[in-house]
């Protein structure tokens, strides 16, 4: 089986020549995002939230899959790197993009929860899990991907990794399954039962 998604959003190529331009090689394989696109389909009017814009494929990916009622938060430190995401998909009044520290977004904000979570970046996966993992409603979808074993890792990252699987994978009030697929994936759905 090949499993080569065969729809794209119309964003993707601009950004990928964009994130080339840049130097920017931390977006999501195409793989991935075909599943964020799934994911996000399954939540019609639904609420996302993605940590770690980057250049915005996930982004793009995302909101490929939303419907119009639905609506995404994308938060970035890179001020630089997200203004590309900004560019190109900034006209959508669908998605809020955010410049701030996700540590610092995540302990202050006081909203509702998210029916779907991409945790792509530090806080919200290496630090502040409890915090994201809280903000899952119900039913709802926690993502994280990366977890396969890079050549580049830095030295204590594998640990930290296997730190976050552990981690995951205890949490009684959700159910886990990891995927040794694309860049490795854990999805992790919050229990509805009280
Ligand atoms: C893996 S990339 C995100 C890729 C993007 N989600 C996608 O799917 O194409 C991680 C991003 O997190 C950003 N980042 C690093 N530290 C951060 C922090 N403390 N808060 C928010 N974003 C951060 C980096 O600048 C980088 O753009």
């Amino acid at each position: 089986m090949d499993d080569a998604p065969s729809t794209f959003p119309a964003a993707l190529p601009a950004l990928r020549t964009a994130a080339r331009e840049a130097g920017f090689t931390m977006s999501c394989e195409e793989r991935t995002g075909s599943l964020l696109a799934a994911l996000a389909a399954a939540r019609p009017g639904g609420r996302v939230l993605e940590l770690g814009t980057g250049v915005g494929e996930g982004t793009a990916w995302l909101l490929s899959g939303m419907d119009g009622a639905a609506r995404l938060v994308t938060v970035e430190l890179d001020a630089a790197v997200q203004e590309v995401a900004r560019e190109r998909l900034g006209s959508d009044p669908r998605v809020t993009f955010v410049t701030e520290d996700g540590g610092r977004w995540l302990e202050d904000y006081a909203g509702e929860p998210f029916d779907l979570v991409f945790a792509d970046t530090w806080p919200g996966k290496f630090t502040h899990l409890d915090r994201a993992l809280e903000l899952v409603a119900p039913g709802g979808t926690y993502l994280v991907d990366d977890l396969a074993p890079q050549p580049g890792w830095p030295e204590d990252h594998a640990a930290s990794v296997e730190r976050l699987l552990a981690e995951l994978t205890a949490r009684r009030d959700f159910r886990s399954v990891r995927l040794a697929w694309a860049s490795g994936l854990l999805m992790a759905v919050r229990s509805a039962r009280p």
